[in-house]
């Protein structure tokens, strides 16, 4: 099937028509920049621009960087907080004059990894983290999608028992931001995956997002008994899941044969 994949992100608004069987592009790739301020309106705009570009008129499958329950947008770390309790879907659909459906932009990038990349035939728990501006999470119990895990926003005893959230911790922002050094930047994301490991337990880590390309560079730092691997998909993953997840969604519900 061929979907419209969109990643709403902070900085830019991405989107490519997507083979959801092969998980491949089959057009190029467009950005424009998310305007600011981001209210739901001006990204609704920005949206529209995006599907005319691409004179698209079917359906759509958007990741945004919040959780999204029933459609809804339930959060807003790193967005203008009037995104919340907005019907994100309805929006984007009513716009558009598209079908979209809307899902977690970790959620999306965690379905493409699953089904292409580093997670593909793994069972048991896997948790997948997307390491940007913020800290995406997307857990898989045997190949099925917890949606919505916010795990970026876990408190870290960091020092004298001192609690940070996660993402204002070790995000790939606070790494640009402070000047860590990879080595630096290892040793404190290694802290957080400690503490997700003792707390979850999962087989298996997979870290994508921004500070993923650089894996081998502060993978050394970690200690850990659980493997962890850097995504395959990258900077595509987020726009090929959510096409994939538009693409399970729309699917006709199979008939029982009654
Ligand atoms: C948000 C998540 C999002 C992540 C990555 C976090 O701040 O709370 O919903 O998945 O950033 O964009």
């Amino acid at each position: 099937m061929e979907i419209l994949g969109v990643d709403i992100g902070g900085t830019g608004i991405k989107g490519a028509i997507v083979d959801t069987d092969k998980g491949e592009l089959v057009s190029e790739r467009k950005r424009i920049e998310t305007p600011h301020p981001a209210t739901p309106a001006a990204v609704a705009a920005t949206l529209k621009q995006l599907v005319d570009e691409f004179h698209w008129e079917g359906v759509i499958g958007c990741g945004f960087p919040a959780t999204i329950h029933h459609g809804v947008a339930h959060s807003a770390a790193n967005i203008d907080k009037t995104w919340i309790e907005t019907p994100v879907e309805e929006l984007f659909t009513e716009t558009t004059k598209c079908k979209t459906y809307v899902l977690n932009d970790a959620d999306a990038a965690g379905i493409c990894e699953m089904k292409f990349g580093a997670g593909k035939n793994q069972k048991g728990v896997v948790m997948m983290l997307t390491i940007g501006t913020g800290i995406g999470s997307a857990v898989f119990i045997d190949g099925h999608l917890h949606p919505n895990t916010e795990l970026g926003h876990l408190f870290l005893n960091t020092k004298d028992d001192k609690f940070k959230i996660a993402e204002h911790y070790c995000s790939e922002r606070v790494r640009v931001e402070k000047d860590l050094s990879w080595s630096k930047f290892g040793a404190k994301f290694n802290k957080y995956l400690q503490r997700l490991e003792f707390l979850f337990n999962p087989d298996l880590f997979i870290l994508g997002g921004g500070a993923s390309k650089n894996f081998a560079k502060f993978s050394p730092e970690f200690k850990l008994h659980t493997n962890i691997v850097e995504a395959k998909t990258l900077n595509l993953a987020g726009i090929i899941g959510a096409a994939v997840y538009a693409a399970q969604k729309s699917k006709p519900a199979r008939s029982t044969g009654k």
